[in-house]
Protein backbone atom coordinates (compact mmCIF):
# COMPACT_ATOMS: atom_id res chain seq x y z
CA UNK A 1 0.00 0.00 0.00
CA UNK A 2 1.39 3.46 -1.01
CA UNK A 3 -0.57 6.08 0.44
CA UNK A 4 -1.21 9.50 -0.18
CA UNK A 5 0.16 10.69 3.03
CA UNK A 6 3.42 8.59 2.57
CA UNK A 7 3.68 9.74 -1.12
CA UNK A 8 3.34 13.49 0.09
CA UNK A 9 6.19 13.04 3.23
CA UNK A 10 8.69 11.33 0.39
CA UNK A 11 7.81 14.36 -2.01
CA UNK A 12 8.80 16.41 0.98
CA UNK A 13 11.62 14.97 1.62
CA UNK A 14 12.53 15.30 -2.04
CA UNK A 15 12.19 19.20 -1.73
CA UNK A 16 14.41 18.72 1.64
CA UNK A 17 16.98 16.96 0.09
CA UNK A 18 17.16 19.32 -3.11
CA UNK A 19 17.50 22.32 -0.38
CA UNK A 20 20.34 20.44 0.87
CA UNK A 21 22.09 20.54 -2.07
CA UNK A 22 21.76 24.07 -2.49
CA UNK A 23 22.57 25.17 1.05
CA UNK A 24 25.93 22.93 0.32
CA UNK A 25 26.77 24.17 -2.87
CA UNK A 26 26.38 28.14 -1.55
CA UNK A 27 28.86 27.33 1.33
CA UNK A 28 31.20 25.41 -0.88
CA UNK A 29 30.66 28.89 -3.03
CA UNK A 30 31.33 30.65 0.11
CA UNK A 31 34.39 28.43 0.73
CA UNK A 32 35.72 28.94 -2.51
CA UNK A 33 35.71 32.79 -2.53
CA UNK A 34 37.52 33.17 0.67
CA UNK A 35 40.25 30.64 0.39
CA UNK A 36 39.35 27.72 1.40
CA UNK A 37 39.88 25.50 -1.84
CA UNK A 38 39.59 21.99 0.46
CA UNK A 39 36.02 23.35 2.47
CA UNK A 40 34.69 24.08 -1.50
CA UNK A 41 35.82 20.98 -2.60
CA UNK A 42 34.38 18.89 -0.11
CA UNK A 43 31.15 20.84 0.24
CA UNK A 44 30.95 20.47 -3.71
CA UNK A 45 31.22 16.96 -3.28
CA UNK A 46 28.41 17.14 -0.60
CA UNK A 47 25.83 19.03 -2.31
CA UNK A 48 26.16 16.33 -5.25
CA UNK A 49 25.47 13.55 -2.87
CA UNK A 50 22.41 15.43 -1.21
CA UNK A 51 21.12 15.38 -5.59
CA UNK A 52 22.04 12.03 -5.18
CA UNK A 53 19.66 11.14 -2.19
CA UNK A 54 17.23 13.69 -4.13
CA UNK A 55 17.01 11.14 -6.42
CA UNK A 56 17.06 7.96 -4.85
CA UNK A 57 13.70 9.36 -3.55
CA UNK A 58 12.32 10.18 -6.53
CA UNK A 59 12.79 6.83 -8.51
CA UNK A 60 11.28 5.39 -5.52
CA UNK A 61 8.40 7.16 -5.67
CA UNK A 62 7.88 6.61 -9.56
CA UNK A 63 8.68 3.35 -9.29
CA UNK A 64 5.89 2.86 -6.50
CA UNK A 65 3.23 4.14 -9.07
CA UNK A 66 3.37 7.12 -7.41
CA UNK A 67 4.41 10.59 -8.77
CA UNK A 68 7.40 12.80 -7.41
CA UNK A 69 6.80 16.43 -7.90
CA UNK A 70 10.05 19.30 -7.47
CA UNK A 71 8.76 21.82 -5.24
CA UNK A 72 9.58 25.38 -4.79
CA UNK A 73 12.70 26.40 -2.87
CA UNK A 74 14.25 28.61 -0.71
CA UNK A 75 17.19 31.11 -1.30
CA UNK A 76 20.24 29.72 0.76
CA UNK A 77 22.25 31.93 3.02
CA UNK A 78 25.14 32.66 1.21
CA UNK A 79 27.32 34.47 4.10
CA UNK A 80 29.07 33.49 6.70
CA UNK A 81 31.33 34.71 9.68
CA UNK A 82 33.38 32.00 9.34
CA UNK A 83 34.48 28.47 8.57
CA UNK A 84 33.21 27.22 11.49
CA UNK A 85 30.28 28.74 11.45
CA UNK A 86 29.64 26.91 7.69
CA UNK A 87 29.90 23.58 9.59
CA UNK A 88 28.18 24.37 12.78
CA UNK A 89 25.21 25.27 10.28
CA UNK A 90 25.66 22.16 8.22
CA UNK A 91 25.24 20.11 11.52
CA UNK A 92 21.69 21.87 12.88
CA UNK A 93 20.74 21.46 9.03
CA UNK A 94 21.47 17.47 9.32
CA UNK A 95 19.64 17.23 12.26
CA UNK A 96 17.24 18.40 11.17
CA UNK A 97 17.44 16.21 7.91
CA UNK A 98 17.19 13.71 10.68
CA UNK A 99 14.40 14.30 12.38
CA UNK A 100 12.09 14.44 9.02
CA UNK A 101 13.66 11.23 8.03
CA UNK A 102 12.40 9.75 11.45
CA UNK A 103 9.29 11.19 10.99
CA UNK A 104 8.53 9.33 7.62
CA UNK A 105 9.49 6.37 9.05
CA UNK A 106 7.16 6.49 12.14
CA UNK A 107 4.67 7.26 9.85
CA UNK A 108 5.57 4.32 7.55
CA UNK A 109 5.07 2.19 10.85
CA UNK A 110 1.55 3.97 11.59
CA UNK A 111 0.47 3.13 7.61
CA UNK A 112 1.80 -0.39 7.70
CA UNK A 113 3.52 0.51 4.57
CA UNK A 114 6.61 -1.75 5.64
CA UNK A 115 8.29 -1.86 2.26
CA UNK A 116 8.81 2.58 2.48
CA UNK A 117 10.22 1.79 5.86
CA UNK A 118 12.49 -0.89 4.75
CA UNK A 119 13.52 1.80 2.06
CA UNK A 120 13.84 3.72 4.53
CA UNK A 121 16.31 2.33 6.53
CA UNK A 122 19.22 3.44 3.87
CA UNK A 123 18.50 7.08 4.97
CA UNK A 124 18.69 6.36 8.67
CA UNK A 125 22.04 4.78 8.53
CA UNK A 126 23.02 7.91 6.29
CA UNK A 127 21.91 10.37 8.21
CA UNK A 128 23.99 8.71 11.84
CA UNK A 129 27.28 9.02 9.13
CA UNK A 130 26.37 12.37 8.24
CA UNK A 131 26.35 13.72 11.67
CA UNK A 132 28.72 11.66 12.84
CA UNK A 133 31.04 13.14 10.06
CA UNK A 134 30.63 17.12 10.41
CA UNK A 135 30.52 16.61 14.10
CA UNK A 136 33.92 15.35 13.89
CA UNK A 137 34.79 18.34 11.51
CA UNK A 138 33.37 20.69 14.12
CA UNK A 139 35.96 18.28 16.93
CA UNK A 140 38.71 19.62 14.14
CA UNK A 141 38.03 23.77 15.32
CA UNK A 142 38.25 23.18 18.99
CA UNK A 143 41.24 20.94 18.69
CA UNK A 144 42.93 24.26 16.34
CA UNK A 145 41.10 26.69 18.98
CA UNK A 146 42.98 29.84 18.32
CA UNK A 147 46.58 28.17 16.59
CA UNK A 148 48.06 29.73 13.82
CA UNK A 149 47.69 27.94 10.42
CA UNK A 150 44.54 25.64 12.39
CA UNK A 151 42.45 27.00 9.97
CA UNK A 152 44.93 26.09 6.99
CA UNK A 153 45.22 22.28 8.31
CA UNK A 154 41.34 22.02 8.58
CA UNK A 155 41.35 23.22 5.01
CA UNK A 156 43.81 20.51 3.74
CA UNK A 157 42.03 17.73 5.96
CA UNK A 158 38.94 18.57 4.14
CA UNK A 159 40.38 18.32 0.88
CA UNK A 160 41.93 15.22 1.58
CA UNK A 161 38.32 13.74 2.88
CA UNK A 162 36.98 14.70 -0.53
CA UNK A 163 39.08 12.46 -2.54
CA UNK A 164 39.07 9.88 -0.17
CA UNK A 165 36.72 6.99 -1.68
CA UNK A 166 34.65 6.55 1.57
CA UNK A 167 33.60 9.85 1.37
CA UNK A 168 32.35 10.14 -1.87
CA UNK A 169 29.54 7.00 -1.32
FE1 LIG B 1 20.58 13.94 2.52
FE2 LIG B 1 22.68 15.26 4.28
O1 LIG B 1 21.00 14.56 4.13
Amino acid sequence: MFSKKIQKALNDQIQLEEQSSRIYMAMASWCEANGYAGAAGFLFMHSDEERMHMTKLLGYVNDKGGHALLQALEMPHNDFSSLQHVFEEILRHEELVSASINNIYDLTLKEKDYTTGQFLQWYIMEQIEEESLFRSVLDKFKLAGDQKGGLFHIDKELASMANAPSAKE
